[in-house]
């Protein structure tokens, strides 16, 4: 599917108020989307765990403006976590904005966004992901009563599409397991407008992959996404990152099929490194990890040797630190995270999730 396979052409159906639900959760990225073009085209492709406990759930309550009264803008109210915030205002305008010619009815209706988060605000992990693929859920839910006769393919893809367009890795919160988005020559259907579902065999080990969320530092990001995307425009290493990108993608294939932790470390470990090496050898330069992520780090690599057990760590654009793990080995991570770890996490606090099935309709 194109981008213009995203433009409805039929009429609407009229329909009367009402309102959707969807839960959809964060993700967590092995090989990393960082650097993009023009209309949130990744500049790589990258691959994602959903996640599961980390989550947005979203309502999405909407009624046909009165033709006479009705303004032609958009006209919304956001609530999160019961109250009203202007200031996420700005963002869902731009948001539909870039989406407003594939849902073109946005004018036509009034809404009101009820938002929560499972995790706390200010935990560091960023709720772009699974905030906006929960928005976009929702509007392909009230997209389907307005043109019912679109398939499931095609919600998924759409949502996908829209959450995108809303933030690059919220495409990948739609569907469970392994994710993949941007356009990869050896993953069949990949693409750089939606993710998809990771279509090759996957190891049982990956299957319930845990992620324990160490929460360094809860601070607001020092660098946004769109500063840090942009970052990459004219970086010295741009090239070879993009490249480094699909060569990691790769490799991933035969590693996901055979359970190899030893290798897929290697890749996980190294693009979460490369990610904040770009960052320090950018013009600005920045340096996101702090002195306890690095202990955390240094921590880890000395239990694995010690141990033998395949635990390693994932960094996103800031401090904290994902602790990725096979399901057997939980009871002894988490024993290592509370004698050796805890202290090195703001107020001690951490957050366990595993890989999850997606984002999900909720039906009151
Ligand atoms: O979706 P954005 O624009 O917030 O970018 C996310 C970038 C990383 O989280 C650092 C990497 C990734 O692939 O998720």
């Amino acid at each position: 599917m194109t981008q213009k396979d995203f433009i409805p052409n039929l009429e609407p159906k009229n329909i009367s108020p009402g309102e959707v639900s969807w839960q959809s959760p964060s993700n967590i990225a092995l090989v990393k989307y960082w650097g993009k073009k023009e209309n949130q085209i990744p500049a790589n492709p990258s691959i994602s765990f959903t996640l599961d406990n980390c989550k947005s759930t979203t309502t999405l309550k909407f009624s046909k403006k009165d033709e006479i009264t009705g303004t032609a803008e958009f006209d919304f109210d956001f609530y999160f976590e019961g109250k009203q915030k202007e200031d996420f205002k700005p963002k869902i305008t731009k948001f539909f904005q870039r989406i407003e010619q594939y849902c073109p009815y946005l004018k036509d209706f009034s809404f009101e966004i009820h938002s929560e988060n499972s995790f706390p605000h200010s935990s560091g992990i960023a709720s772009s992901a699974s905030g906006m693929s929960a928005i976009a859920l929702c509007l392909m839910d009230m997209e389907r009563k307005l043109y019912p006769e679109f398939s499931d393919e095609y919600f998924t893809k759409k949502a996908s599409f829209l959450a995108r367009l809303g933030s690059g890795s919220a495409s990948r919160s739609i569907d469970g397991g392994l994710v993949v988005w941007g356009e990869h020559k050896d993953i069949e259907g990949s693409s750089d407008e939606y993710a998809v579902a990771y279509p090759y065999k996957v190891h049982e080990i990956f299957r319930n992959y845990k992620d324990t969320i160490l929460l360094v530092d809860k601070g607001e990001k020092q660098v946004s996404s769109t500063v840090g995307h942009d970052l990459m425009h004219g970086h010295p290493f741009a090239e070879n990152r993009f490249r480094q990108a699909n060569d990691n993608l790769k490799a991933l294939i035969p590693v996901l099929e055979s359970g190899d932790t030893t290798e897929f470390i290697k890749i996980v470990e190294s693009e979460a490194l490369t990610l904040h090496a770009m960052m320090m050898s950018s013009q600005p330069y920045f340096i996101l990890m702090k002195p306890n992520t690095l202990q955390i780090l240094n921590k880890i690599w000395e239990y694995r040797d010690k141990t033998g057990i395949p635990v390693c760590f994932t960094l996103d654009a800031g401090a904290n630190v994902h602790v990725l793990y096979p399901e057997n080995h939980e009871t002894k991570i988490l024993e290592f995270i509370n004698n050796e770890l805890v202290v090195y996490c703001q107020n001690g606090h951490y957050i366990c999730d595993h890989v999850g099935d997606g984002a999900k309709k909720l039906y009151f």
